[in-house]
């Protein structure tokens, strides 16, 4: 059995895992705290991990029905992440794996997000292309082993998590941004208001996000507040299908085969997952299942709140990492 922290961002989590199954997965939310900034406040965040961490890996391990003696190894986010949320989660695993004289796994946070799809039900086996979108990150991973993934493509700005979270913001929704947009945008017009779509025709596996925020800057700007908040529907509904076109755009081009316009064995790919926050949206999840199916790839698809931050995701990247034998983790640095 792993037990398994993650505290880099604004979710305080604990999951005990007992191979590819999750005996618990306890998630704390401190998204109600940020909301009145209208984003992560990094000290707020990690003053919030401090108060809630032991109660919370408590939690868990009392939804697993384990104690702490049961558990073989001790995981944790070593980042990237805000630091001071991360150096909470590291302190206390460290503390926890030493008094057991337990092994400790340190995880990197993207690679948790791909091994979110090793998780029961169903764990897909590599190789795989998985897109992870988040609010720090969107990026193609080209998925060969379980221990480890290559980029193929990236950001070359904002996130498409941070694009939602700050359009969100621009429309005067509350924060986090993706739900609140998913929610705003049922029932407007996806083509109602035209949104550039960046980097669609890009040879490249990149993404770009920023020109999009921009543009919507504008229209609501033109628009003036009335006639933004009477329209707020067909603006939600035009603003995600363009964040979630690129998204299409990007993750088609890489399973066909990299760059090339050609289908080339070397390349392509047969079975894609999604990961991080952005995979929770049901317009992404659609448009991917409808790729899937025209293109006859497997799909992958996990629950959404194991799209979100949570720790059984780092407890199954853990699986198939080296651990560090007592007493090595105690120099850790809080980031790896
Ligand atoms: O993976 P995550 O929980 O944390 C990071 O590692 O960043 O992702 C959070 C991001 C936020 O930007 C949030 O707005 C977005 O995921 N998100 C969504 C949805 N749920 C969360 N975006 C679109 N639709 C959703 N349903
Ligand atoms: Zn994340």
């Amino acid at each position: 059995m792993i037990l398994a922290i993650e505290t880099s961002c604004d979710d305080t989590c604990a999951a005990v895992t007992d191979g590819a199954a999750i005996r618990s997965n306890v998630i704390s939310s401190q998204a109600a705290e940020h909301a009145r900034f209208g984003g992560v406040v990094p000290e707020v965040a990690s003053r919030h991990h401090l108060e809630l961490v032991n109660a919370v890996v408590d939690a868990a391990l009392a939804d697993a029905d384990a104690e702490l003696g049961d558990v073989d190894a001790l995981a944790v986010t070593r980042g990237p992440g805000l630091i001071g949320a991360l150096l909470v989660g590291v302190s206390t695993a460290k503390a926890l794996a030493a008094a057991g004289r337990r092994p400790l796994v340190g995880v990197n946070h993207l690679h948790g997000h791909v091994a979110a799809n090793f998780l029961e039900p169903e764990p897909l086996e590599p190789p795989f292309l998985c897109l992870i979108a988040s609010g720090g990150h969107t990026l193609l991973a080209g998925v060969r082993e379980h221990g480890s993934y290559e980029i193929l493509g990236q950001t070359l700005d904002d996130a498409a998590g941070e694009a939602l979270d700050k359009g969100a913001r621009l429309l005067g929704l509350g924060y986090p941004g993706g739900p609140e947009i998913e929610r705003a945008a049922e029932g407007g017009d996806p083509q109602a208001f035209e949104f550039p779509r960046a980097m669609k025709d890009d040879p490249r596996l990149d993404f770009s996000f920023s020109g999009l925020k921009t543009a919507l800057l504008y229209m609501v700007r033109d628009l003036g507040d009335e006639e933004t908040q009477r329209r707020l529907a067909d603006l939600a509904a035009s603003y995600q299908a363009a964040v979630v076109d690129q998204l299409v755009a990007k993750l088609r081009r890489a399973a066909l085969g990299g760059s090339r316009r050609r289908r080339d064995p070397e390349d392509a790919w047969r079975a894609i997952a999604l990961g991080g926050g952005v995979a929770a949206n049901s317009l992404l999840r659609d448009r991917v299942g409808e790729l899937c199916e025209s293109e006859g790839l497997k799909l992958k698809l996990v629950a959404p709140e194991l799209c979100t931050d949570n720790a059984a995701m780092i407890a199954s990247a853990a699986r198939f990492l080296e651990p560090t034998p007592y007493p090595g983790y105690l120099e850790w640095d809080a980031a790896a």
